[in-house]
């Protein structure tokens, strides 16, 4: 059975997306292909329907992603149902999707980066009204938990039951 992952950040033209695209690649990369269905969304409803970032979009570029197909949308309640590993960017994007999911869903909702075990940083900071260096630390935020995210997947612990 297909396993499902949405990244959430505040406006879904930054953060989210660059997970998104990173992780689409990584994914494929590691040769799970299908199995894995990949969504992003924002808390906040500002820019919907809006193209990434173009910083967001050139960062990416120039490490190989594409994002300039994705379009922000904003998260749903329905999402909490949908999806089996819901990530948030920061504290902040966290607490507010906690706010308004269904206690059952609580324990999909983690820190993107809390799936890095290598990473010293938990949040990826929001580069919106930043220099354009940060969207270069972003990309190497996300592109550490993206890949430690893929391994995962790709060899589940004993723990998990993936017989179904
Ligand atoms: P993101 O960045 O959450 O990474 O997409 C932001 C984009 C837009 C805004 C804030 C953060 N905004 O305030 O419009």
């Amino acid at each position: 059975m297909a396993v499902s992952v949405l990244f959430v950040c505040l406006g879904n033209i930054c953060r989210s997306p660059t997970a998104e695209g990173v992780f689409r690649r990584d994914v494929a990369s590691a040769g799970l292909g299908d199995g894995v269905h990949i969504d992003s969304a924002g808390t906040g409803v500002w820019h919907v329907g809006e193209a990434p970032d173009a910083r967001a979009q050139a960062a990416a570029r120039a490490r190989g992603v594409e994002l300039s197909g994705l379009r922000a949308r904003a998260l749903q309640v329905e999402d909490f149902e949908r999806f089996d590993y819901i990530l948030a960017m920061d504290e902040s994007n966290k607490s507010e999707m906690l706010a308004r999911c269904p206690t059952k869903h609580h324990h999909k909702i983690t820190l993107f980066l809390d799936h890095d075990e290598s990473s010293a940083v938990r949040e990826v900071p929001d580069p919106f009204y930043g220099e354009d260096s940060g969207f270069g630390l972003v990309l190497d935020l996300i592109e550490g938990a993206s890949a430690a995210l893929a391994r995962s997947l790709k060899a589940p612990s004993a723990s998990r039951d993936d017989a179904s």
